[in-house]
C-alpha cells in the first residue's frame, strides 16, 4: 500500500472518474468538532440521548438543546482549504462528485456543485406531523425566542432535516451515492472513521466493481487494508497538496 501524495495523485489521474467521500474530519479545520476522535461530540454527548429519532420523539426540547448548540457552531463555520481544494478539482474535471456525511453545507459554500448529502443537512427543518418545511434562517430566528422551534402550521416541534440514528437515509441520495461508488475508478475517503453504515459500505461497492480506494484520515479506519493509498494526515493540507500535485 502506498502512503505518498505522489501515489494518491497518480491514482486520481489514472483511475478516473474520481469520487470523494467526506466525513466530519474535513470540517474540524473549520471549527466544527467531529464525533469519534478524542475531542468528538460523542465523547461529550451520548448519541442515544441526543441523536436518535427515538430520543427526538421522547424529548424534542432536549434534542433541540443539543442542535441549537450545533447550529450556532455550524452557521459560524467557513469552508477550509480542504473544501476549496475539492471544489477546484471538480472545476478541473478531476473530481466527479462528493458524497458527504456532513450536514454543514461547507462543500457547496466552497464552490462544489455535485454534492450528495447522504445524512441530510441543517439547511431545513420539517414537521413530522404535517410536513411543513422551514429554512435554516427561520429556524435560527426561532431559536432566539424558544428552545425548540414549533411548526407555524400545526404547532408540533420541528425536526432538523438531518438523519438521526434509527432513521432511513434519503433514498435518492443513497441511490446516487451507490451508483457513483460503483462507477468510480477511485473512491477517496477523507476525514471519516468509516464506522457508520450504510455509507461505509460504499468503499466495498467501489472495490467489488473493480475500482480502487484511497483514504486520507487522521487515525486508522476499518478499511485501511482495502486502500491502494492511505495517508494519515490533515485533510486541508493533504487535499491542497493533492490539487497542487495535479496542477
Ligand atoms: N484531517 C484528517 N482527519 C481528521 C481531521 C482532520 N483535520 N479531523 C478529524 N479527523 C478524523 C478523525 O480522527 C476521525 O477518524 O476524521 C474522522 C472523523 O470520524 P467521525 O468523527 O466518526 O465522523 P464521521 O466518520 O463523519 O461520522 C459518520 O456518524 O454520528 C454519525 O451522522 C454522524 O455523519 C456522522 C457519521
Amino acid at each position: 500500500m502506498d502512503g505518498t501524495l505522489r501515489g494518491l495523485a497518480a491514482l486520481v489521474r489514472e483511475r478516473q472518474p474520481a469520487v470523494v467521500l467526506t466525513g466530519a474530519g474535513i470540517s474540524t479545520e473549520s471549527g466544527i468538532p467531529d464525533f469519534r476522535s478524542a475531542a468528538g461530540l460523542w465523547v461529550q454527548y451520548d448519541p442515544m440521548e441526543f441523536a436518535t429519532i427515538q430520543a427526538f420523539r421522547r424529548d424534542p426540547v432536549k434534542v433541540w438543546e443539543f442542535y441549537s448548540l450545533r447550529f450556532s457552531v455550524l452557521t459560524a463555520a467557513e469552508p477550509n482549504a480542504g473544501h476549496r481544494a475539492l471544489a477546484e478539482l471538480e472545476r478541473r474535471g478531476l473530481v466527479q462528485a462528493i458524497v458527504t456525511q456532513n450536514i454543514d453545507g461547507l462543500h457547496q459554500r466552497a464552490g462544489s456543485e455535485d454534492v450528495v448529502e447522504v445524512h441530510g443537512s441543517i439547511r431545513t427543518a420539517s414537521c413530522l406531523e404535517c410536513g411543513e418545511r422551514e429554512s435554516l434562517e427561520e429556524i435560527v430566528a426561532s431559536l432566539r425566542e424558544t428552545a425548540a422551534p414549533a411548526c407555524p402550521r400545526c404547532g408540533a416541534i420541528l425536526k432538523p432535516d438531518v438523519v438521526m440514528f434509527g432513521e432511513l437515509l434519503p433514498p435518492a441520495a443513497v441511490d446516487r451515492a451507490v451508483e457513483l461508488a460503483r462507477e468510480a475508478g477511485v473512491l477517496l475517503a477523507v476525514g471519516s472513521s468509516l464506522e457508520v453504515y450504510p455509507v461505509a459500505g460504499l468503499l466495498e461497492e467501489t472495490v467489488s466493481a473493480g475500482g480502487a480506494v484511497a483514504i486520507v484520515n487522521r487515525g486508522a479506519t476499518p478499511f485501511d487494508g482495502l486502500a491502494s493509498v492511505r495517508i494519515d494526515g490533515q485533510a486541508g493540507e493533504t487535499l491542497a497538496a493533492l490539487a497542487a500535485e495535479l496542477d
